[in-house]
């Protein structure tokens, strides 16, 4: 039975910077708490894809600002996963591309583009409990969010995480090259002035340069639970 307007979902932000395991940790706290599973970087990949596309210079405010009006991004789950829909054609897969990472932090830097993302994300977490990851979803998509964690890595083990990931893909690339492109790329978000990529000062930062994935969850889930029960115990839930 769905909830009305005055039972409250769940939120559960989860920001941090590339390849800090914030998708892993997202995704495994949803499965823990039976909640949905949003990753907001998907949906700029997706605005960053069409831009690549088109042949268009994605620093280029006023270029890209001029075909919102022509993209449509939706999101859907198979089998719990998201997928992301660009126009109705699934590019879940080609989005994780490692050009489409710059594209996608060139185009996340212009305001017209996060107006036009925040409908959207907004609009899912008002309907279902959430957790979703991102840049600035504890500081602004979901500054009101019941759990907030940022979760973070060394430089040297995010890279080599990204690093091994691409490459188990098949994706052509170097330790080096990835490293200095997500450092550049890290750089960008954090010091944009749009909702730059930051912790919420009411955050509980997790570091995970040294911890497997089960213990990264266990503690996010520490944090969580915490919260989680001040709530249900204040209020009616479900
Ligand atoms: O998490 P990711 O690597 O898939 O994100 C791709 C880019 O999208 C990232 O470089 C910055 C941007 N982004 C953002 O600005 N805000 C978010 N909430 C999520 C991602």
């Amino acid at each position: 039975m769905g909830k009305s307007n005055t039972d409250s979902y769940i939120q559960i932000a989860v920001d941090g910077p590339s390849a800090s395991g914030k998708s892993s940790l997202a995704r495994a706290l949803a499965a823990h708490y039976g909640y949905i599973y949003i990753d907001t970087g998907a949906l700029y990949r997706a605005v960053g894809l069409f831009v690549y596309r088109r042949g268009i210079d994605p620093g280029d405010e006023r270029a890209v600002a001029a075909i919102l009006n022509q993209i449509k991004v939706d999101i859907a789950y198979t089998d719990g996963v998201q997928q992301v829909y660009l126009c109705g054609e699934n590019v879940s897969e080609e989005i994780r591309e490692h050009i489409i990472s710059r594209f996608a932090s060139d185009v996340s830097a212009h305001v017209p583009v996060r107006a036009f993302l925040l409908g959207l994300q907004r609009e899912i977490a008002a309907k279902n409990d959430v957790v979703m990851d991102g840049r600035d979803i504890g500081t602004v998509i979901l500054p009101d969010a019941h759990v907030k964690i940022y979760l973070t890595a060394s430089e040297e083990v995010r890279a080599m995480r990204r690093y091994k990931e691409l490459s188990e893909k098949g994706q052509n690339v170097t330790l080096d090259t990835v490293r200095s492109d997500m450092r550049q790329r890290d750089l960008k978000d954090s010091t944009r002035a749009a909702a730059p990529a930051a912790a919420a000062s009411d955050a509980v930062t997790i570091d995970s340069s040294f911890m497997t994935p089960a213990e990264t969850l266990a503690a996010a889930v520490e944090t969580a639970d915490r919260k989680i029960c001040k709530i249900l115990k204040n209020k009616k839930y479900k």
